[in-house]
């Protein structure tokens, strides 16, 4: 059976609520003219306005996000957000450590386990963040990194609870630049993460991650990376905050 695609905006710290609220507005009526079986459409909103969106969402097929989450369920955390609030106000999936994240958080393979422990304990899908800088790749070392990443991500899964997680690989050299990996790039590194996955686990498991290719997906280059074999849908950052290029992108993927 051929894997659904995904496409998700990740609107990262950017838009009001009521910025948000538009763009949703538009979002819906563009997305509800798409040919939809296939292809899965998410945004991820900041916290503050995951509520008003997912009240815009209500009756459409467009999934929410969260952009991170605690591992903890509450507690003395300031600052911080539940797997189990993010479930409560209509999330689908959860974005774990993106490379903004590891980059700026502190974030590290351990805390992203933990993270994605509590997003599946609260019934969530964890959309979990791989990718190497550009000294890695120049280095040689993207296989290594990117591999390292998914098992450490992954630490302590069974196959079932791995075969329901998406997988990102966004080059952290594509984030933002402008610069996207061409699609043979992109390809080469989905099928080497799907290898590892079935090498970790089995092969029905890896034949049944999603893996998300993100780094300045456009609508002018989205439907060629879409179109390979193993890129099974996209994380969009800056171009998912028009919903007419969200939606040419999502356009790509159907
Ligand atoms: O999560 C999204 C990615 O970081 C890609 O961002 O499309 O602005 O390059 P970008």
């Amino acid at each position: 059976q051929a894997r659904r695609k995904l496409i998700a905006g990740n609107w990262k710290m950017n838009k009001t609520v009521s910025e948000g609220l538009a763009l949703v507005r538009e979002l819906k009526g563009l997305v509800a003219s798409l040919p939809g079986e296939r292809v899965e459409v998410a945004v991820a909103p900041t916290f503050v306005s995951l509520h008003a969106v997912a009240k815009e969402l209500e009756g459409s097929s467009v999934k929410l996000a969260g952009q991170n989450c605690h591992w903890e369920a509450s507690g003395a955390f300031t600052g911080e957000v539940s797997a189990g609030m993010l479930k409560d106000v209509g999330c689908t999936y959860v974005i774990l450590g993106h490379s903004e994240r590891r980059q700026f958080f502190g974030e590290t393979d351990e805390t992203v386990n933990k993270r994605a422990r509590a997003v599946l304990g609260a019934g969530l899908i964890p959309i979990l963040c791989v990718g190497e800088t550009l000294a890695e790749r120049e280095a040689g070392r993207t296989l290594e990194v990117v591999e390292r990443q998914v098992t450490g991500g992954l630490k302590g899964f069974q196959a079932a609870e791995v075969a329901t997680f998406v997988l990102a690989y966004e080059p952290v050299w594509a984030i933002g630049t402008g610069r996207t990996a061409t699609s043979a790039q992109a390809q080469e590194v989905h099928k080497s993460l799907r290898a590892h996955l079935a090498k970790l686990y089995d092969g029905e498991t890896a034949e049944r991650v999603l893996i998300q290719y993100g780094g300045s997906v456009k609508p002018d280059n989205a439907a060629e990376l879409l179109g390979q074999p193993d890129v099974d849908g996209a994380l969009v950052g800056g171009a998912s905050l028009k919903a007419g290029d969200f939606a040419a992108i999502i356009k790509g993927g159907a």
